[in-house]
């Protein structure tokens, strides 16, 4: 085993799948602490200097709205298995809580959020490049009944959110991301064929 780290990027548009397939990945090695998810989104700026009001009004689904240099700085380093102490995000105050979290030693990190394969520098640090390719339909009704239910949100206010920049968002940055994959996974987290190749590939990259 190389002493450096595998980076697995999962891109995909909002509500896609990511999380699950990243998940289904993980549960694969878990006990093992070879394996670790880290979410893009935990390096969304920190807000905490704004007001409430101001934070609603950020375009989430900009690159601006990511601390990428963070980002980058960290995954340089867990790729040499050096330790980094990750944000966490909260999704209802818009801004990074309080907690962070110690990362060290892994041998496979799955990076997954909407920018991995849109921003060059992120791109370029991940080792397997994955897109997750789930109609928008289906993404507007798993984001719906995901923000009203986890992220403390109205129906109304995922609506307006989605048409004024989810929706336009993703047609510019994200959609066209796609062509930098090295595979791409219809269906996200249904898609245990899908899965299970990667299984295998983490598998023999870990020597298991
Ligand atoms: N977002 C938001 N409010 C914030 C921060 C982020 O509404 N304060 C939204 C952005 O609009 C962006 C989305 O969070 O579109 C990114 O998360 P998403 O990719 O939907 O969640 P994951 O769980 O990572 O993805 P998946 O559902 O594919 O597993």
């Amino acid at each position: 085993m190389e002493n450096k780290a595998v980076i697995i990027g999962i891109a995909g548009g909002s509500a896609s799948g990511k999380t699950s397939i990243a998940q289904s990945i993980y549960d694969r090695f878990k006990g093992s602490h070879r394996v670790k998810i880290i979410k893009q989104d935990d390096y969304y700026k920190d807000q905490s200097d704004k007001t409430m009001e101001e934070r609603v009004k950020t375009n989430y689904d900009h690159p601006f709205a990511f601390d990428n240099d963070l980002l980058v700085s960290d995954l340089k380093k867990l790729k040499k298995k050096e330790r980094i102490e990750k944000p966490t995000y909260d999704y209802s105050k818009h801004t990074r809580s309080d907690i962070t979290e110690v990362i060290e030693d892994r041998d496979v990190i799955i990076l997954e959020g909407i920018f991995v394969l849109a921003e060059e520098e992120v791109r370029d640090l991940c080792d397997i490049l994955i897109y997750v390719d789930t109609d928008a339909d289906i993404r507007f009704i798993r984001r719906l009944r995901r923000d009203v239910e986890e992220r403390a949100r109205t129906v109304d206010s995922v609506c307006n959110q989605y048409l004024e920049t989810v929706r336009p968002m993703h047609e510019q940055f994200i959609e066209p991301s796609k062509k930098y994959a090295h595979i791409i996974i219809p269906e996200g987290g249904t898609n245990t064929v899908a899965i299970d190749l990667l299984i295998t590939k983490i598998s023999s990259i870990l020597g298991d």
